[in-house]
């Protein structure tokens, strides 16, 4: 036996990556924005920020001044660069979507399926409806990024996502195939392989919570707000499926945190907000992922180059480091005068991300 056998796949002690993009985040506004502004930027370069404020960002007007609340918030000389999206609606001017676009001010559009979540009650209530802006996208090549669920009250929520790919989402690609689509947080062993097959225009966001938990986390014990978010975590085969999806090196699949914080009264009430804060180590929970999977070669594509080629932008300057150093995840964090929850509350992570400089 050679001495290089000694150590097989010894796991390595640090990992460097180009900084990389968190392609789906909720930032909010106000005092919430203020909190969690800065954990979004001390880890990712750019992120693609949701537009279901209340009231929702619809106008250019409105996403310019987002905008700047959102720099506003960040600390001292970040170099966090936000994306903005555009909320679609019934009667959103398809006009004001491309000025927007050619301005430089949206990045993409965002579709909520009516009533599909928190402040997605202007959502679209039928595609048909917004064909002119669908139209228009297809055109000017602005990306359509979509909360693939049903929200018929007769579908079983577990099946919501599978539905919607069924009913909405395969038909929509076949009327427009050069639209680009981002079918966000992917849920399915049904969407990981209704991507596979759908060719290039058609890509996913993974979030780190669906890949570290099933249903069963909701109920271990009693009910479990903080593992609730939209589409609702699935069964094991599901979470198998997406680690294999989002470890494999497909281009398709790409970082989303889908980071939704609510503070922990609006998640711990009779009726408890859906969304998970995972946002403060969302990196360091995608690195265990990798890990475990024996993947960490993958890692620095599906964090930072799959998604700028989606996306048609540049690939970010720059590195962070990775370090092998386990921690325990705080079991509270406290932003003024709100208390939020984060993701892997109380538990050892084994990565940490290094501070610049
Ligand atoms: O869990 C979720 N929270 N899913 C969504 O689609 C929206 C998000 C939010 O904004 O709270
Ligand atoms: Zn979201």
């Amino acid at each position: 036996m050679g001495a290089a056998s000694l150590q097989p796949n010894a796991t390595p002690q640090r990992l460097r990556l180009r900084r990389p993009d968190d392609w789906h985040v909720h930032l909010r506004d106000g005092a919430l924005l203020q909190a969690v502004a800065p954990a979004t930027a001390r880890s990712f370069a750019r992120a693609i920020v949701m537009p279901n404020l209340s009231p929702p960002i619809t106008t250019v007007a409105a996403a310019e001044a987002y905008g700047a609340r959102i720099r506003a918030a960040l600390p001292d000389g970040s170099r966090f660069t936000p994306l903005l999206t555009a909320y679609l609606t019934d009667t959103i001017d398809p006009a004001e979507i491309e000025r927007g676009h050619a301005e430089g001010v949206f990045t993409a559009c965002k579709l909520y399926p009516a009533h599909a979540t928190t402040n997605a009650a202007a959502g679209v209530t039928d595609l048909a409806r917004i064909e002119p802006v669908l139209a228009a996208m297809e055109r000017i090549g602005m990306p359509l990024l979509i909360h693939g669920e049903v929200t018929d009250a007769e579908i079983d929520i577990f099946d919501r996502e599978a539905v919607f790919i069924e009913r909405h989402l395969a038909p929509l690609l076949g009327r427009h195939p050069g639209l680009k689509v981002v079918l966000e947080h992917i849920t399915t062993a049904e969407s990981v392989a209704f991507v596979r097959q759908a060719g290039p225009n058609l890509a996913a966001t993974i979030t780190p919570h669906h890949l570290h938990i099933n249903r069963n986390a909701m109920f271990q014990g009693g009910l479990r707000p903080d593992f609730y978010c939209l589409p609702v975590a699935k069964r094991e085969r599901h979470r198998l499926a997406l680690r294999q999806a989002a470890t494999s090196g497909e281009p398709w699949f790409f970082l989303g945190t889908d980071s939704a914080p609510h503070p922990r009264s609006a998640k711990e009430s009779a009726c408890g907000c859906a969304g998970i804060y995972n946002a403060p180590f969302a990196l360091e929970s995608y690195a265990e992922v990798f890990e475990q999977e024996g993947a960490l070669d993958h890692f620095e594509a599906f964090a930072s180059l799959h998604g700028p080629a989606f996306y048609g932008l540049p690939l970010n300057d720059g590195h962070i480091t990775l370090v092998r150093e386990p921690h325990t995840v705080p079991a509270r964090l406290h932003g003024g005068d709100t208390t939020l929850v984060p993701f892997h509350a109380g538990q050892v992570l084994h990565w940490r991300l290094a501070e610049e400089g």
